[in-house]
């Protein structure tokens, strides 16, 4: 089984004899390797999330002194922005090997079980997608995390007998986009569990210089600025975005990305000065041209749009959300006054009622 790939991470490839849960990335093989190739590997190169940083350094710190693994981790939020690199980040620090699974890849009990096996002593489990995992996997999970051991039972009915398999202490982390989904045993047993924020601009300007630097791409502040702002508060976009306006100024400028090099890449792209793209102006205009502004019911929006209810709920709405364009009402999404007026709407007969803003 593979798990691990990063090299340039320190993450370890490993082989394990049992069949194998691997990661089954929801973007592509390339994104993947980009994104790889720059993700930071120490708390110095990792921009933003700066009270989760100053929380873990003191946490690693206590571990690394009391000789002890780390807390089970659970980090929850929006998706890119940057869960798998921050427990990288953590492995690094500890000076451990992690082994990197996501949930559906956990399907057989074998699957889990092959990979607590493998663990060596105070190795990190990162586990992503982890409201993801069957009831099986959840439960032979527990006391692993609980005292390190596997609760494995032989024979059949009536000679049924559990053997207790001591297994090496490690830690999990746990990464999901619903903390809500996940059991409350499983939330139970986490000894930390953080909400990842989405990025301030100042951040992502720091990260798109970053990605640029090592790239080899030559930015000024006011480009770097202009990518940031419209990438929707997330890093692995604004990576994305490095890339696809460097594409650019080789094509119609010298190579160096200025600010409005940036935005005319951008709005080839059709992504708007808040960072929405096509799908998300589809999804706004939708709401305001066929549910008078709503409320409306999620499924009936994916349906209306041929999309998933999983990508609407975990990839569209997060940010809109965060930016104040859409709101959940328990009768459904509406959108706001801001979203008309971004969405440059005059005379709309929609009426607000008293619950927003
Ligand atoms: N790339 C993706 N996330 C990052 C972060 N938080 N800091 C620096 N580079 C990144």
């Amino acid at each position: 089984m593979s798990i691990i790939t990063d090299e340039q991470n320190n993450f370890k490839k490993v082989d394990i004899n049992i069949k194998s849960p691997m990661i089954k990335p929801e973007v592509n093989e390339s994104d993947m390797t980009f994104e790889n190739s720059i993700r930071p590997k120490s708390f110095d190169s990792y921009i933003g999330q700066t009270a989760l940083k100053e929380t873990l350094k003191i946490t690693i710190e206590a571990a690394k002194k009391r000789e002890q693994p780390l807390d089970h981790l659970l980090f929850y939020g929006p998706p890119g922005l940057g869960k798998t690199t921050l427990a990288g980040v953590i492995a690094q620090q500890m000076g451990v090997e992690i082994k990197i699974t996501s949930a559906p890849a956990l399907e057989r009990p074998r699957d889990i079980i092959g990979i607590l096996m493998s663990l060596q002593g105070g190795e990190i489990l990162f586990i992503d997608e982890i409201h993801r995992l069957n009831k099986i996997a959840e439960e032979i999970l527990y006391p692993a995390m609980e005292d390190f051991f596997l609760d494995m039972t032989t024979g059949k009915s009536q000679t049924v007998k559990t053997i207790r398999l001591p297994i090496p202490k490690f830690t999990l982390i746990g990464a999901t986009t619903k903390a809500g989904a996940l059991s409350g045993p499983l939330r139970d047993r986490f000894g930390i569990i953080h909400r990842l924020e989405f990025y301030t601009e100042a951040e992502l300007s720091q990260v798109v210089k970053r990605t640029a630097g090592i790239l080899n791409i030559e930015i000024d502040e006011e480009g770097a600025h202009a990518i940031a702002r419209r990438s929707r508060g997330t890093p692995r976009i604004a990576n994305r975005l490095v890339k696809r306006v460097a594409d650019f100024a080789l094509v119609k400028a010298d190579g160096k990305i200025t600010k409005n090099i940036a935005n005319d890449a951008l709005d080839t792209l059709k992504i708007d000065n808040c960072g929405l793209d096509t799908t998300d102006r589809n999804l706004l205009m939708l709401i305001i041209e066929k549910f008078n502004g709503g409320p409306v019911g999620i499924e009936t929006l994916a349906a209306a749009l041929g999309e998933d209810v999983r990508t609407l709920e975990d990839v569209c709405e997060p940010y809109l959300l965060q930016a104040g364009l859409l709101q959940r009402t328990p009768r459904g999404r509406q959108i706001t006054p801001y979203a008309l007026e971004h969405l440059g709407i005059k005379n709309s007969n929609i009426s607000f009622q008293g619950n927003l803003f």
